[in-house]
C-alpha cells in the first residue's frame, strides 16, 4: 500500500508551533508503523524525532497517538489502521507530558507521580528471620498478576480526560503501580501509601471513563484495578473509624 504518515512536528528551539509533516511511504498490511518511522528516518529525513527501544512491546518507550489513539507504534500493524492506497496515518505526541521534539515527551512528570506511590515492597514484618524468602501462593500472585504486566509506556496517561481537567491527578499508571503493591500479600504499605492515594489527586479524581483501559497496550483492565483500591481504602479508613477523602 503507499500511504501517507502525517507526523505532527515541533522542535521547541526553532518553532513557534507544532505543525504537520506528511510522508510518502510503501508499506504492507503486516508491517508496523514503527517500520516506516524507521524507514523515514534513515531514507527520507533524519531530523525526525520518535524514541524506540525494545521494538517488541515490552520497553514502553515508543507510546504515541496513532489516528488519535494511544498506542506503541511497535506493536501496531497498519492492517490495523489503513485499508487502502491513499489513506493517511496521522501521528502525534502523547498528551499530558511536554514535547521534547516531534513524536518525543518529557515524561519526567510521569515518572515522579510514579514515585509519589512508592512503588517497591513494604514487607510484612511477620517472615521468620529463617526464611530467606517471603512466599506467596500461586492465588496469592494471580491477584496481582494484571497490575505486574504494566511497562510504564505512558499510554493511559495521555488517555485520560480527568488529566485535562486536574494536571495534579496523579494518573492511571501510578494507580496501577500501587495496586500491584497494595494487594501484594507480602506487602503492608497501604499506610506508608494512603495519604497519596486516598486524596483528590489520588484515587477519588478517577471518574471512572475507561479511556486508560481501552488504550493500555498490556490490556491491564486499569479501571477495575482502580475501582478495587477504592474500596480497600474504604476498608481501611472504616477499619479506623475514619472518613476517606471522597468528595472532599
Ligand atoms: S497501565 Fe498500560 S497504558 Fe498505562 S503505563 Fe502501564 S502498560 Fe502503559
Ligand atoms: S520500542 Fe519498546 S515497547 Fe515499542
Amino acid at each position: 500500500m503507499h500511504i501517507t504518515i502525517r507526523v505532527e512536528r515541533f522542535n521547541p528551539e526553532s518553532d513557534a508551533k507544532a505543525y504537520e509533516q506528511s510522508y510518502q511511504v510503501d508499506v504492507t498490511a503486516e508491517e508496523r508503523v514503527l517500520d516506516a518511522l524507521i524507514e523515514i528516518k534513515r531514507n527520507q529525513d533524519a531530523t525526525l524525532g520518535f524514541r524506540y527501544s525494545c521494538a517488541h512491546g515490552v520497553c514502553g518507550s515508543d507510546a504515541m497517538r496513532i489516528n488519535g489513539r494511544e498506542g506503541l507504534a511497535c506493536k501496531t500493524l497498519f492492517k490495523d489502521v489503513v485499508e487502502k492506497d491513499g489513506d493517511v496515518v496521522r501521528l502525534q505526541p502523547m498528551r499530558h507530558m511536554k514535547v521534547e521534539r516531534d513524536l518525543m515527551v518529557d515524561q519526567t512528570c510521569f515518572f515522579e507521580k510514579y514515585r509519589h506511590v512508592r512503588p517497591y515492597l513494604f514487607a510484612k514484618d511477620d517472615a521468620s528471620p529463617a526464611v530467606a524468602e517471603r512466599l506467596q501462593s500461586e492465588e496469592e500472585r494471580g491477584v496481582i498478576d494484571d497490575a505486574t504486566k504494566c511497562i510504564l509506556c505512558g499510554a493511559c496517561y495521555s488517555a485520560c480526560p480527568v488529566l485535562d481537567e486536574r494536571p495534579s491527578f496523579i494518573g492511571p499508571a501510578a494507580l496501577v503501580q500501587a495496586a500491584r503493591f497494595v494487594q501484594d500479600s507480602r506487602d503492608q504499605g497501604l499506610e506508608a501509601r494512603i495519604d497519596v492515594l486516598d486524596s483528590q489527586d489520588g484515587v477519588w479524581s478517577c471518574d471512572g471513563h475507561f479511556a486508560c483501559t481501552r488504550v493500555c497496550p498490556r490490556e491491564i483492565k486499569v479501571t477495575k484495578l482502580i475501582n478495587q483500591m477504592k474500596r480497600q481504602i474504604k476498608k481501611y479508613r472504616a477499619d479506623r473509624g475514619e472518613e476517606t477523602a471522597e468528595g472532599s
